[in-house]
């Protein structure tokens, strides 16, 4: 009797992390930012929750992140700023209709522009220390699986790619559409070399990610993944 709250507790908890995951924001301009750069600590709960502040609050959230280690280049700063202040200001804008863009905006390039170059660099080059490459990187065809979890749930936990160590965390983009996530993996492993020689390439399809998007992985369980895949 004395575990019931502790145990209600756990599954309340259990019942959030999916749902906090799957948070989207309002579409509009910088919202790629906002994705790419405020999941590496906590979920999208605490920018949801800011809703209705005011330009200088939310000036003021974004420099104690800083303080929290946040870096973000002065125009994406910026970006985000306009982003929070527009559509999670007092006064937003009226949703934009849905017009079907998620299906339409399956452009593995494009997609990569706005949700991937910010960090492994609009070449796939990566940047050493930080970033890995992406460009020649054959972990993306060590199994179908890999670069599907990796986008859809993220990936935290020392690598080692082309002779060099990474130790950081990428975000989950679970907010893509199963065709985006299809359309970016298809364009990473084709737009700067293909498959290594003796690799059999099997390709990356919606229905594949769809499969994955039902599992609740943490970035640290990609990663134990990772280090198993062959
Ligand atoms: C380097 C880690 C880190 C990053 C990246 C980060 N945050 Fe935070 N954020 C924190 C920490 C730590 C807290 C405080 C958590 C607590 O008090 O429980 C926090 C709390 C918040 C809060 C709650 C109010 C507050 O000020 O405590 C908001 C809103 C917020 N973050 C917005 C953002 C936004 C927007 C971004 C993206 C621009 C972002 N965060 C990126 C670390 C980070
Ligand atoms: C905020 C920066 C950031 C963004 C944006 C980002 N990544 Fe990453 N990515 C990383 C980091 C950091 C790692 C390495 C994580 C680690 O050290 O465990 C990584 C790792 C990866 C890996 C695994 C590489 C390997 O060798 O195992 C793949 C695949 C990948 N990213 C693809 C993508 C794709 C596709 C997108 C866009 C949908 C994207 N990333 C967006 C930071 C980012």
């Amino acid at each position: 009797m004395r575990l019931g709250p502790f145990v209600a507790a756990a599954l309340a908890l259990g019942a959030a992390l999916p749902a906090a995951a799957q948070i989207r924001l309002p579409a509009g301009p910088g919202v790629e930012q906002v994705y790419a750069r405020c999941r590496t600590c906590h979920d999208l709960q605490y920018v949801v929750d800011g809703k209705g502040l005011l330009p200088d609050q939310w000036r003021a959230v974004l420099a104690s992140m800083k303080d929290y280690s946040l870096t973000l280049p002065e125009d994406e700063r910026e970006r985000i700023l306009h982003y929070l202040t527009t559509y999670l200001g007092p006064h937003p804008p009226p949703a934009a209709p849905a017009d079907g863009s998620e299906t339409h905006a399956a452009d593995g390039r494009a997609v990569y522009q706005a949700s991937c170059a910010a960090c492994h660099g609009a070449q796939g080059r990566g940047q050493p220390g930080f970033y890995p490459p992406l460009a020649g990187n054959p972990d993306l065809w060590k199994d179908g699986r890999l670069p599907i979890l990796v986008v859809l749930h993220g990936l935290a936990g020392p690598i080692e790619v082309a002779g060099a160590r990474y130790d950081s965390a990428m975000p989950p983009f679970g907010h893509l559409s199963d065709e985006q996530i299809a359309a970016v993996i298809g364009y990473v492993r084709s737009a700067w070399g293909g498959a290594p020689a003796g690799r059999a390439p099997e390709p990356i399809t919606p229905e594949a990610v769809a499969r994955q998007r039902g599992r609740a992985m943490t970035a640290a369980e990609v990663h134990a993944y990772r280090a198993q895949a062959q």
